[in-house]
């Protein structure tokens, strides 16, 4: 269809001024006052809507447009009008609009604003509000951010499998991935499933991580990186995790936990650089509606350090905010697993900024991160930010042969089923690191909306599935 974008319009308005123009797009309202009135067009390219004014003695079927519901596509074609004085910079005088396709006055988007309760109900429709225009375009300006900075640097883009046969976090949240007929499987003589009769003949599962895949790669080509769907299945129904989500992982050799986390402090500044500058109207309506910090924090953390704590210091100060008197709903000991309120506690309550914190007990950490000299504590780093609490985990690899296997046996892990992993220590080991970022996570934090069900088209969450 012969068409200018909406975006193009407010683009190159000046230069437009005075010429007929044809654009296309969705009605979002539309006033009638008798003899003229009001279209409010978008086409879905930029943020801002279009005005369009019709006036009853030139436009042959006024009637029929202004009896159109809100949701209805029509295509006008007009003069581009400039109004220096008005709110718009700009308005389309039309000579002729052509209903694509109307909509009924069910249209679920009315005026008033819905809640994102109710908007998760209407999945198929919800793309089309200001919240989800502003939130799926700043996901996919931050997307291609992601890939910006990584490619600048030379890193290598690596596609890891979506099916797997290994549980690379070793915490058993796997969905398994099945040919077999569940309701009657095939049984061993001992009476336990046969596996060895299924699709890949061993149990196979969707991946947790495509780390373990990504190091093989990183030992080829020195820096690499994933991006891709990643699925846990944690009955966490909170508003931070999903069952499937996506997740950024560089892998980098000759690297360790300091270059980790300077390359992940760098990479969240030139994300959060890239949208201030590229999505300002989006910025400033989230800024408006959704979190009223939003671009004052952005602006912060891209000009200031990140804080540096270790596990251990970190337990001291959530104690010593215990002892003056601060609840916290979980208690707060060294060996615990940090929650969700311990995270908030630091970045938000005592750095006030994104904080990495670095080298937890080897107890609650995954098999393949670096033993420290101390012989207790790993070389784990997570970076915990205001609002929402941990968005990276990372770690120097364990690089030295010995105590990897040492370790797996401790954890009682299959050796067998490991010995890939291994071989990287046996030809030519060097030291490694890498991290996971949560890419929903970040998503939240660059637009402040609070729930992981609203920054994912469609989320998959505990009991949820729909389309
Ligand atoms: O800390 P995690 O489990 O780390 C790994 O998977 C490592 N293999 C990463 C690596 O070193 N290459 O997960 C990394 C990040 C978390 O910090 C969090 O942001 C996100 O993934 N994440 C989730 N996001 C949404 N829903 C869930 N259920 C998530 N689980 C983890």
């Amino acid at each position: 269809m012969e068409r200018t974008h909406i975006a193009q319009l407010f683009a190159n308005s000046q230069e437009l001024g005075g010429q007929t123009v044809t654009v296309a797009g969705w009605v979002r309202s539309i006033r009638n006052m008798k003899n003229f009135g009001f279209v409010i067009l978008n086409d879905g390219s930029c943020f801002n809507d279009l005005q369009v004014v019709m006036n009853r003695e030139t436009l042959a079927n006024y009637d029929e447009i202004a009896s159109q519901n809100t949701g209805a596509s029509l295509k006008v074609t007009g003069t581009l009008k400039l109004t220096p004085e008005a709110k718009q910079p700009f308005e389309i005088a039309a000579e002729s609009i052509e209903v694509l396709g109307k909509s009924t006055p069910d249209y679920p988007l009315q005026k008033k604003r819905a809640t994102p309760e109710f908007l998760r109900t209407i999945q198929h429709i919800r793309p089309r509000t200001n919240l989800f225009r502003a939130v799926f375009r700043i996901r996919s300006v931050a997307a291609m951010a992601i890939h910006e900075f990584f490619q600048s640097r030379g890193f290598v883009y690596v596609n890891t499998p979506i099916i797997t046969t290994s549980d690379a976090e070793g915490a058993g949240e796997m969905f398994r991935v099945t040919t077999l007929d569940m309701a009657n499987p095939p049984l061993t003589e001992d009476g336990a499933i046969d596996w060895s009769k299924d699709f890949f003949g061993k149990p196979a599962s969707l991946t947790v991580s495509g780390q373990l895949n990504a190091e093989n790669f990183a030992m080829a080509f020195g820096d690499v990186y994933t991006f891709g769907p990643t699925f846990r299945a944690e009955d966490s129904n909170t508003k931070r995790h999903a069952a499937e989500f996506w997740m950024i992982e560089p892998e980098m050799a000759f690297a360790d936990l300091e270059d980790d986390m300077e390359m992940a402090e760098a990479m969240l500044k030139y994300v959060i650089n890239t949208v201030l500058e590229k999505c300002p109207d989006e910025l400033n309506m989230l800024n408006r509606f959704v979190d009223k910090g939003l671009l004052e924090r952005l602006h912060h953390v891209a000009s200031s350090d990140f804080a540096r704590v270790t596990y251990t210091d970190a337990i001291k100060i959530l104690e010593k905010a215990v002892e003056d008197g601060h609840k916290f709903e979980y208690p707060v000991k060294w060996g615990i697993d940090l929650q969700t309120e311990h995270e908030r506690y630091l970045t938000e309550q005592h750095f006030g900024r994104p904080t990495f914190v670095t080298d937890y007990p080897a107890g609650i950490k995954a098999f393949y991160m670096r033993m420290n000299e101390d012989g207790k504590t790993v070389a784990a780093v997570d970076c915990l930010v205001p609002g929402i609490g941990e968005i990276i985990g990372g770690s120097q690899r364990e690089e030295r042969l010995d105590v990897l296997e040492e370790r797996i046996d401790q954890l009682g892990m299959d050796k067998d089923q490991y010995r890939y992993y291994c071989d990287l220590r046996r030809y030519g080991t060097v030291e490694h690191a890498g991290f996971g970022l949560g890419f929903e996570r970040l998503v939240m934090y660059l637009t402040g909306v609070d729930n992981i069900r609203d920054v994912l088209p469609h989320p998959r969450t505990v009991g949820h599935a729909e389309f």
